[in-house]
């Protein structure tokens, strides 16, 4: 849960939601979380359980075939490209919250123009240096918990501080609801437009539940590697899948009120949306106790930093859990390669939002292009195959036997989600892939 909840749910969801139609997006979604998240989850755990071994080598291990390794190789490789410029947004969570610390969004509210947010914002992201310090500020704190083992101090922390975070999501959910576009910013989000789905909304709906649950790249079967032999994979994929839902479905009806309630804000507004409607919400709803806003506002902040900090270090585990495995490579040293490439690279994504913005690749910026190709690309074609993998090649008693823990409820289980795995995962992902292309017409 600590890698699932993350910037993916409060930042990436709303931004999704935001350009994909609201309601139509947010049921595709539910139900891609349902029928495909859960099963492939289960199915990750299982082949990380099962090889006892890192992403890139449990493929192979299971399979005794090397192309399967490039699965397992590709999915390595997402985690390292989302690590780049998911850190970069992880800095601009820590920007946020030392404004919070000092009281800004609260001063920023007493000039009672809603717009100094977005100037806020837009001046913070095209600054050539600030958003690149705290992007290397977030990257180093990373690397230390990777380094020095110190996760359990942060597997203990974050199990007290996240239900605080679903907490302080439940008040602020109360506060959208009271300001002046609640009634237009819940429409949005809570009315399917049946029309607005075709194959782009179904995409990015799945792509969005691959993203949040951690699937495709990896990290739910590095995890799952570290997992006793007694641990309940079916039961915690349940739990996960539920919880992140839940924080993603929140986030969305805190920051569409919102929206609604920002002269000049629109829900297409794309990865600024949550950073520009979030700190109104506290100063719309509470700024008549400015004390309040300034509590809510900084614990918001700082446990959004912790959701994102137990996200950045289950993607950069992946990474240097695969280097020094197979490299042989001490693991300290492996952490310093990942940690250096996706600075590099993470500085590039960071500078697209300013001095690079004129520098695109398809229409998009280097930052866009990162997300579309791991989103949508990657992690579906790692979801595709990762359902063939375990329905079809891995032998049906190694995932049976993964599947601890389930009485009289085994044997059903078992056969729908081999079903799900054979046939509804790999067909709806081909489909909707083929309907993008125009090589099919359902959509
Ligand atoms: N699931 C995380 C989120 O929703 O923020 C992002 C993420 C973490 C993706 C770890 C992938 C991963 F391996």
């Amino acid at each position: 849960a600590g890698s699932a909840v993350g910037l993916g749910n409060i930042w990436r969801f709303p931004t999704e939601a935001g350009n994909n139609g609201g309601g139509a997006f947010l049921l595709v979604y539910i139900l891609c979380v349902v029928l495909m998240g859960v099963p492939l989850m289960v199915a990750e755990f299982a082949v990380g359980r099962h090889s006892r071994a890192n992403t890139g080598s449990a493929f192979r291990i299971l399979s005794k075939r090397r192309s399967w390794g490039l699965l397992g190789k590709m999915e390595v490789l997402a985690a390292f490209l989302i690590l780049a410029y998911y850190s970069v947004v992880a800095g601009w969570t820590l920007y946020y919250a030392f404004q919070s610390l000092l009281n800004r969004f609260n001063v920023m509210a007493r000039q009672g123009d809603s717009s100094v947010f977005a100037d806020n914002f837009n001046s913070f992201v095209s600054d050539p240096w600030l958003p690149l310090l705290c992007l290397a500020a977030f990257l180093f704190a990373t690397h230390f918990v990777v380094v020095r083992g110190v996760k359990s101090g942060i597997e203990r922390s974050s199990k007290i501080l996240m239900p605080f975070l679903f907490l302080l999501m439940v008040v602020l959910v109360v506060c959208a609801l009271t300001t002046p576009g609640a009634a237009k910013g819940l429409e949005f989000f809570f009315t399917p437009d049946f029309s607005k789905i075709d194959s782009g909304v179904v995409m990015s709906a799945m792509a969005q539940a691959f993203y949040s649950l951690s699937l495709g790249m990896g990290c739910m079967c590095t995890y799952a590697s570290y997992f006793k032999r007694d641990a309940n994979i079916t039961k915690t994929a349940f739990t996960v899948g539920l919880m992140d839902m839940s924080v993603a479905v929140m986030a969305g009806i805190v920051i569409f009120p919102a929206v609604f309630s920002v002269p000049g804000l629109e829900p297409d507004a794309g990865p600024s949306l949550v950073f520009i409607a979030l700190p109104n919400v506290f100063q719309m709803a509470m700024g008549g106790i400015p004390a309040m806003a300034y509590v809510c506002s900084l614990a918001f902040y700082v446990l959004l930093v912790v959701a994102t900090l137990t996200s950045t270090i289950s993607l950069h585990e992946v990474v240097t859990a695969y280097l020094s495995e197979t490299r042989n490579m001490p693991r300290r040293r492996a952490a310093w390669y990942v940690t250096g490439g996706s600075l590099v690279l993470g500085i590039f994504c960071s500078l697209s939002l300013g001095v690079l913005s004129g520098m695109t690749v398809a229409g998009m910026t280097i930052f866009d292009l990162f997300d579309y190709v791991t989103a949508k690309i990657m992690l579906l074609a790692a979801g595709f195959l990762t359902s063939v993998f375990v329905g079809w090649v891995l032998k049906p008693h190694a995932l049976a036997n993964e599947l601890t823990n389930w009485g009289t409820l085994k044997l059903r289980c078992f056969s729908v989600l081999v079903f799900m795995l054979r046939y509804v995962v790999p067909l709806i992902i081909a489909g909707v892939f083929l309907d993008g292309l125009g090589l099919l017409n359902i959509l």
